[in-house]
Order: C-alpha cells, then structure tokens, then sequence
C-alpha cells in the first residue's frame, strides 16, 4: 500500500523534521515503497481526513509527533505507523517522567528535581552538586537547556527553559564523555561516542557544527560498549518504545552511566546517530527505514 511519510509539524524541531522526512522519503522512494511525503501543519487531524495512504512513517520530533498525539490520531484511524505507541510516546517525550520510570526500575538517572517561578535558587544550589543542567521537560534538540554553576546562572536558565515548557527540570551535571546507543528491532547497535568544543552536545552542535566528534567503535572496552547497550535496551524497555529509538548516556569520571533519556523518533537527516550506528553495524540507510516501515505490518 501507499506509505505516507509524515514531517515538519510546528514543534521547535520543525526544521530538523523536513531533513529527516526527506531523508526517508527519498530511501523509502529508492528502495521501491510507494511513498510521499506529508508536511504535517495546522491541526493534526487534518492527517487523517481524506488520506490517501495505508501506512505512516513518523518523521516528526517534538511535541505534537513525538509525544503520542499523532500516534493516537493514527491508531483511531487504524493506520498502522512507525516507532512507539501512545504511551511510551508521551512518556519518551517527558524527562522529568521518564526519569520517575527510571528511578522505579533502579535504572541510574542523574540526581534531579523540578524548579517552578517560586521555588528559591539558593536552596536549589545548596541541595545539590553544581554544575546543574536546566532543561524543559518536554523539548528536543537541546532547545532551551543550559548548563549553571551561580545562582544567576540558575535563574536565568530557568526563564529559559520555562520559554519552552512550564515543567522545567534541574539536573546535576555529568561531565561526559557522552554516549549514544540506538535500538532497532530488540537490538543495540553500536554505540557511538561524541565530543564537542561546544559547552555540551547542543543544537548547533548537532546540526550545524563541523568539528563535532562522532566516535563509532564509541572507544569504551567492549565489555563496558555491552554494559552501555544492555543499559540502554533497559531504559527503551522501562518506557515501553517499539521498534526504535534512541538512548542518550552520560558516562562520569568513575566509569559510572547514567541515562538521560529515551528518543522515539531521533533524528533522521544524513548527519544524525541511528542511521550512523545501522552503518556500523553493515546496514544502508535504506535497509535501516525498510526495517523500520516493516514493523508496522504486525
Ligand atoms: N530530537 C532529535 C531529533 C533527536 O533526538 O535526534
Ligand atoms: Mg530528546
């Protein structure tokens, strides 16, 4: 049947979403799927009335494609769709309860709380070991995260953070090196290794840095790379995701991981670490979709 591959949306990530919905429309289109693309804009119920499409792949990052609302959408219209169901979707999309799910489970998350407008940054500085990162709960690409050592620091980053979302989260730094593992149909791949000049893995750094540093064999000792993909399968597990995705992993001076969180739908451009891990483990980007588009037949 005719697949639809959904990208753009309105969320912050918007201009990520187009590169990696045409990245797969294009290898979907390669590989002889009878696909098109659809830039999702307005109102996400505007996806489903008229279609013209059997099956959905999900390109789309942050709120709206990534948090579970499409996915419900789709599955009341009984289009089967790529990646995570609701649940796990909403969750993924939520540090802060993601972090709750990692703590139930005895899985290692950085010591965190939350910060709201009247909450005294002091006591925050005093109750716990600095620097903190501050994030919105519920964002993708590093948008609105700082990192904080002073008390004007902190209170500035939480004006920035509580731009994108009214959960804001405080989180004890780790130093890195920081780690990456995508999953792909109950496996790990190859972990990949990644180093910036850049304060931490941010948005520019990302996407449009030239010196970023992406390490595949990620350098750990292989029983430590077997700790860090056993980890990560356990985090995408504890959420309950489907099919793929992606575990972010901070490893501290001890050796010590720790899980920062858990993407349903990483990014997908030709730069990004899902389709760099499938590489390493001997798969083209094409076989990499194929396999993803293939689990919704189930
Ligand atoms: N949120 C971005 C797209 C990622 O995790 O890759
Ligand atoms: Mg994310």
């Amino acid at each position: 049947g005719r697949v639809a591959v959904l990208m753009g949306g309105d969320s912050a990530e918007r201009a990520v979403s187009l590169k990696s919905g045409e990245a797969v429309l294009n290898a979907l289109i390669a590989a002889g799927v009878d696909a098109h693309g659809v830039d999702v804009q307005g109102s996400l119920l505007s996806v489903v009335e008229n279609h013209e499409f059997d099956r959905a792949f999900i390109a789309l990052h942050g709120r709206g494609g990534e948090d579970g609302t499409i996915q419900a959408i789709l599955s009341e219209a009984d289009i089967p769709y790529t990646g995570s169901e609701v649940l796990a979707s909403a969750l993924a999309m939520d540090k802060l309860r993601t972090k709750y799910v990692f703590e139930g489970r005895g899985l290692p998350t950085p010591k965190f709380r939350t910060m709201a407008a009247a909450d005294d940054a002091d006591e925050i500085l005093a109750a716990m070991r600095t620097p903190l990162s501050v994030k919105p709960s519920r964002e993708g690409s590093s948008i609105g995260i700082r990192k904080v050592n002073t008390r004007d620091e902190l209170v500035e980053a939480y004006q920035v953070a509580s731009q994108h979302d009214p959960i804001v989260l405080v989180e004890e730094w780790i130093e890195g090196p920081e780690f990456t593992v995508s999953l792909l149909q109950g496996h790990a791949l190859p972990a990949i290794g990644l180093s910036t000049d850049h304060v931490f893995y941010d948005y520019d750094a990302k996407y449009l840095s030239n010196d970023t540093k992406y390490r595949v064999p990620c350098g750990l000792a292989p029983d430590d790379e077997l700790r860090l993909q056993e980890l990560a399968l356990e985090a995408f597990r504890a959420v309950g995701c489907r099919t793929w995705g992606r575990v972010d992993i901070m490893q501290d001076a001890n050796g010590e991981f720790w899980l920062l969180e858990v993407n349903t739908v990483p990014g997908m451009t030709d730069h990004s670490l899902v389709p760099m891990a499938a590489r390493a483990a001997g798969l083209s980007f094409e076989e990499l979709v194929v396999r993803i588009l293939a689990d919704t037949l189930e």
